[in-house]
């Protein structure tokens, strides 16, 4: 930002109240208002059919914005009128995307191809009157582009290549069609966007009976989109395809501001349930990326490039990713086992605290594990973890660095299986039993060294919601002063350095719809938690993108009316229908995941944004 007028004042605001997790509404605060920027189907070409829920089919749904946004970026231009929008498609939602369950073996067929065009990224361009008002999407833009499982992507790093990534379809292990189960992500300062392969074991019918295939939940069963079926890929238990599952849960990166480009897959980032990855330049010029692989007891990882940032030099900074060493987070507490009985109870010392340490997975393209190669360890990933003595975390989602101070933020979302049966018992850094709420995790790295192999590290937050009486804990602030918070999971930044909170999960524990907040990282009111807004019934709020300096706020609405059925729907957002009113002629009356933009309510007059309740 900069130029024209100046940064307005940075965004204040009235958090609001927790709204019951019965109500299918979109909440801000009093002075703001909300609409939806992109929906699911909207047309994004100039030949792309119009989104008709009686109508579907699958090249058109090609060609329209997917299902189920996740992670979300918005890149402006220096005047602050144009703006590129990048978005994931996590999965669908089969029982709420038609008005009735398939009539024929021919409907589920073509709906399973709907399926595979709704799923993978957006690119859109985005336009404006001027800084701090409201984006429209400019549908035809040159830059528009949807990644399906059709697209192209490029292999890179030291298992490219290697017999693991082979296949009889791709005999050189280099080049893999799709992407899968996107998740959180993240901007590179070289202005490419990183996605996670997240959930991609669930696309695969495996033989699941090898230790690899165990480890990455690979299994025999028919998968619940059935696309082996028409696609033998999907089916990994021929010689032909075994090796396709290798092929997904990587790093992708994804150049936004070139059409024609092949996104690639780095396997130096290693392979797991990458919640997403964000990366951070070292004082030495290194890129360090750090990742969370979201699976309960899976590790927290951190990746240093071999080669140095170049300012204004895209070309090189695209390879960074392509070489480097991996290391995997140990943490260690530093008060007595004995004051961390499971109830999350705070300490004697004062805080969850101690110190971790960096492991080395590939150092100097060498692998540091004995009995695995450099691909078997990049491949094989949670393996070597596993071998190298990893702390088990309580599922790591976004786990992002501060620009501004360089610690990082690791969001813990939640872990129902902590401590029982013979599973992990709690530690320090993942203090509950039956961690229903989550908490969330600051590593300081040494020497503020973002390269370095050692750290401090303490607890920001034990979520939950302290007026139901949960164990709870915000760095010393007052629990009553706090909005209530559980299952966080994606992360932002603020331009004053506030890191901002996107939950999942906490209707089902504290019974409140997921919304975003935000928390203060430093001076008195460090831990302070204040909702912003909440999302309709059923939804997760994904993807924050925080333009503090022009009073905005975006969200990634996914999953809304997830729990309802056929015809049965337990949200109508984002094109609500007032109470008592007839739905026009192929009115759509079913829930649409959507990106939100909200923005003040003096910032566009005449605009038809919503306040408060939808
Ligand atoms: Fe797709 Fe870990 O959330
Ligand atoms: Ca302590
Ligand atoms: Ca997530
Ligand atoms: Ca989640």
């Amino acid at each position: 930002p900069g130029g024209g007028r100046g940064p307005r004042k940075s965004l204040g605001f009235a958090p609001i109240a927790p709204v019951d997790a019965a109500v299918d509404s979109f909440d801000v605060p009093a002075g703001y208002e909300w609409e939806p920027l992109l929906r699911w189907g909207d047309p994004l070409f100039a030949d792309s059919p119009e989104f008709n829920f009686r109508d579907q089919n699958a090249a058109a749904q090609a060609r329209q914005f997917g299902y189920n946004n996740d992670y979300l970026e918005i890149l402006r231009q220096p005047n602050g009128k144009k703006g590129l929008l990048v978005c994931n498609h996590e999965y669908v939602n089969p029982e709420i995307m038609f008005p009735a369950a398939p009539a024929s073996a021919a409907e589920e067929a073509e709906r399973r191809a709907i399926f595979r065009n709704a799923v993978g990224m957006s690119v859109v361009e985005l336009e404006r009157s001027s800084r701090g008002t409201p984006w429209n999407y400019v549908r035809g833009a040159r830059l528009n582009r949807r990644i399906t499982l059709d697209t192209v992507f490029e292999l890179t790093g030291p298992a490219a290549g290697t017999e693991l990534l082979k296949t009889a379809a791709d005999p050189e292990g280099r080049f893999v069609l799709g992407t899968l189960g996107n998740c959180a992500g993240g901007s590179t300062p070289w202005g490419t966007v990183l996605s996670g392969e997240e959930n991609f074991n669930g696309f695969f019918r495996a033989d699941g009976t090898s230790a690899e295939d165990k480890r990455y939940g690979l299994d025999s069963a028919a998968t619940a989109m059935g696309w082996e079926q028409e696609d033998p890929r999907f089916d990994a238990r021929t010689p032909e395809t075994r090796n396709e599952p290798n092929r997904f849960g990587y790093i992708v990166e994804l150049d936004p501001e070139d059409p024609e480009s092949v996104p690639r897959k780095h396997t130096s980032l290693g392979r797991f349930k990458h919640e997403g990855a964000n990366v951070i330049i070292a004082r030495n010029g290194k890129a360090v990326a750090y990742s969370g692989d979201d699976e309960r007891f899976d590790y927290l990882y951190k990746f240093v490039s071999k080669n140095k940032y170049r300012k204004n030099d895209k070309r090189h900074n695209m390879t960074l990713l392509a070489e480097g060493d991996l290391y995997v987070a140990r943490f260690a507490g530093n008060s007595p086992a004995a004051e961390i009985d499971g109830t999350g109870a705070v300490p004697a010392d004062g805080g969850f605290d101690g110190r971790g340490t960096w492991l080395p997975l590939v150092v100097r393209g060498k692998s540091a594990i004995p009995g695995m190669s450099v691909a078997e360890v990049l491949v094989y990933t949670r393996l070597a973890a596993d071998k190298a003595g990893a702390t088990k975390m309580d599922r790591c989602e976004d786990v992002e660095p501060s620009l501004a101070t360089g610690r990082v933020y690791v969001a813990c979302t939640n872990n129902s299986n902590r401590g029982v049966g013979a599973s992990a018992a709690a530690d320090e850094v993942n203090p509950r039993r039956e961690n229903r709420d989550g908490h969330i995790v600051e590593i300081i790295e040494d020497r503020d060294d973002a390269t370095a192999t050692s750290f401090r590290w303490n607890l920001l937050m034990l979520c939950g919601d302290p007026a139901q009486g949960d164990a709870t804990y915000f760095s010393g602030y007052p629990r009553e002063l706090v909005s209530p918070i559980s299952c966080p999971d994606n992360l932002a930044f603020d331009s004053a350095g506030n890191l901002w909170i996107s939950t999942d999960g906490a209707p089902s524990g504290i019974g409140y719809n997921d919304g975003l907040f935000k928390v203060a990282l430093a001076g008195r009111d460090r831990g302070k938690v204040e909702q912003f807004l909440s999302v309709p019934r059923d939804g997760e709020t994904c993807g924050p993108v925080i333009h503090d300096e022009e009073s905005m706020v975006f969200v990634a609405v996914q999953h809304p009316g997830e729990d309802g059925s056929y015809g049965a729907h337990t949200s109508f957002f984002p094109d609500y229908v007032p109470d008592g009113a007839v739905p026009a002629a192929g009115e759509v009356r079913a829930p649409r995941p959507a990106v939100v933009q909200v923005y003040r309510e003096d910032a566009n007059p005449g605009r038809p944004g919503h306040k408060g309740r939808g």
